[in-house]
């Protein structure tokens, strides 16, 4: 396609969209390690690789789209994140970003612990050879059944979310003869996004115990008279992509100020402190996320200095990153079905998937960023918005991406940094069918969740 039918230039600048793509790159066909799972290049035909294999090939043996997973990354982000919080913190690998039997093996080869948030994702973690003394169930809602099924496992610790859920895990816990170990989660009036975090009235949402108007306290008390739970810690978790450590540190200030109220009223002093997880990636180039070792030194220092403050023994600490280990790991292979472009405005790239394996751009505005992977190309860049072949306008998988002007159906483009709460978010939405999660390491790959078929579809139709 012409330059003149597409044009990058000034027709489109009404269009143009802000940020990283406010410009075409410099060079389309250069891959920005930031974004990219670490064994990600280009072979010497132009073809992206990972982990030494061609994409064309994955795509061929395994179709598309699919998402392919760099195990060795996924193992050596896992790492850093362990050594960087040492022997003195415990690390939990949020499963809810994304769970399967090989991710909680690979997790439990490299010593992280386990945050689950359902019945679902407990049973995987068990089934998997997770030991369930490094398990922590969490969730606002938590089923009897589930709540039994974790108790009688002997998970590490319960996470309380609110005053019915205290009785019941204590109640169960008795029924059963067991104390269990648990932290309440409290909501600090702290959340934070991104770049900015907000200190303000954000005890409205439905998640923890709040610390305004003395519930949080009320809540210690309840606990610490009941036989059946013993309170470890008190847990936060502020949200979603954050880069800016300001909002973990007045978290961190209150959650210690409620550590100091709990050993002035009940002499008693909690050993741990769970400051969930949010830590943000790199889904673009112009985001800057820090490094493991960074954050834990951040972290370890607002704790330890918040709690010489308060002369209180410095607790345990535990964090839960999910995004951070998962997120980068992965990109999802998709198939160009159609190229139309819009005159004036943009050229819409239909893909075989969209919406059902990619809810994030939909939901929360997500940015992406793309890449033509079955070839190079020198063509000019074409203003671009990737979308899926969901009955529905809104079905977007990357909003604005130049791709090269001579895109064709046939050819493959990668989405990358889709390893976090794309596959654990994907639904059937108009019957299209899951995509399978392939693996790669050292040249093999191999299928870990398998592709749904339409008669996995039929099986729960029962008429
Ligand atoms: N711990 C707790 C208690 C959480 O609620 C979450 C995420 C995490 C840890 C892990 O957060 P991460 O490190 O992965 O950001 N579906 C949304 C994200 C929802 C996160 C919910 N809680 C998304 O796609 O961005």
């Amino acid at each position: 396609m012409s330059r003149s039918a597409h044009p990058a230039g000034p027709r489109h600048a009404d269009v143009l969209p802000e940020g990283h793509y406010a410009a075409p790159p410099a060079d389309l066909n250069a891959l920005d390690a930031k974004v990219w799972a670490q064994t990600v290049t280009r072979d010497a035909d132009g073809v992206l690789t990972v982990a030494g294999l061609r994409v064309t090939d994955l795509a061929e043996q395994y179709g598309t789209p699919a998402y392919i997973l760099d195990e060795a990354d996924f193992r050596s982000r896992a790492r850093a994140w362990r050594t960087a919080f040492g022997t003195d913190a415990d690390v939990f690998y949020a499963g809810k970003a994304f769970l399967s039997r090989a991710v909680v093996r690979w997790l439990h080869e490299e010593g992280l612990n386990l945050d689950v948030c359902s019945g679902g994702e407990l049973a995987t973690a068990l089934s998997a050879g997770m030991p369930a003394d490094r398990i922590a169930f969490h969730g606002n809602n938590k089923s009897t059944e589930e709540i039994r099924r974790a108790v009688e496992a002997g998970v590490g610790r319960i996470v309380l979310d609110s005053f019915q859920e205290i009785v019941r895990v204590a109640h169960i816990a008795q029924s059963l003869g067991k104390r269990q170990r648990v932290q309440i989660r409290i909501t600090v009036g702290v959340e934070a996004h991104t770049h900015e975090f907000i200190a303000t009235a954000h005890e409205d949402q439905k998640f923890g115990i709040p610390l305004a108007g003395g519930q949080a306290a009320e809540a210690v008390r309840r606990v610490l008279q009941l036989d059946g739970l013993e309170l470890i810690g008190i847990h936060s978790h502020i949200g979603s992509q954050i880069f800016d450590m300001s909002g973990f540190e007045v978290a961190a200030h209150r959650v210690v100020g409620l550590l100091k109220d709990i050993r002035d009223e009940h002499g008693v002093e909690l050993p741990e402190i769970d400051l969930g997880g949010g830590l943000g990636i790199a889904y673009t180039s112009d985001d800057d996320p820090r490094e493991p070792h960074e954050i834990a030194k951040a972290l370890s220092e607002i704790v330890t200095r918040e709690c010489e403050a308060a002369r209180l023994a410095t607790p345990r600490i535990s964090v839960e990153p999910g995004r951070a280990i998962v997120g980068p790991t992965a990109f999802t292979l998709y198939e160009v079905g159609t190229v139309k472009p819009l005159d004036g405005l943009r050229t819409y790239v239909s893909v075989d998937g969209g919406m059902s394996d990619n809810i994030r751009t939909a939901l929360y505005d997500a940015e992406y960023s793309v890449a033509l992977a079955s070839r190079t190309s020198d063509a000019e860049p074409m203003l671009s918005r990737v979308v899926g072949k969901h009955c529905e306008s809104g079905d977007i998988v990357v909003r604005d991406a130049f791709l090269p002007a001579d895109l064709a159906p046939g050819d493959l483009i990668a989405v990358p940094a889709t390893g976090a709460y794309c596959r654990s978010m994907a639904s059937n939405y108009n019957h299209v069918l899951r995509p399978p999660v392939v693996a790669v390491k050292d040249g093999e790959a191999r299928v870990i969740v398998r592709r749904e078929t339409e008669e996995d579809l039929l099986r729960l139709d029962v008429g």
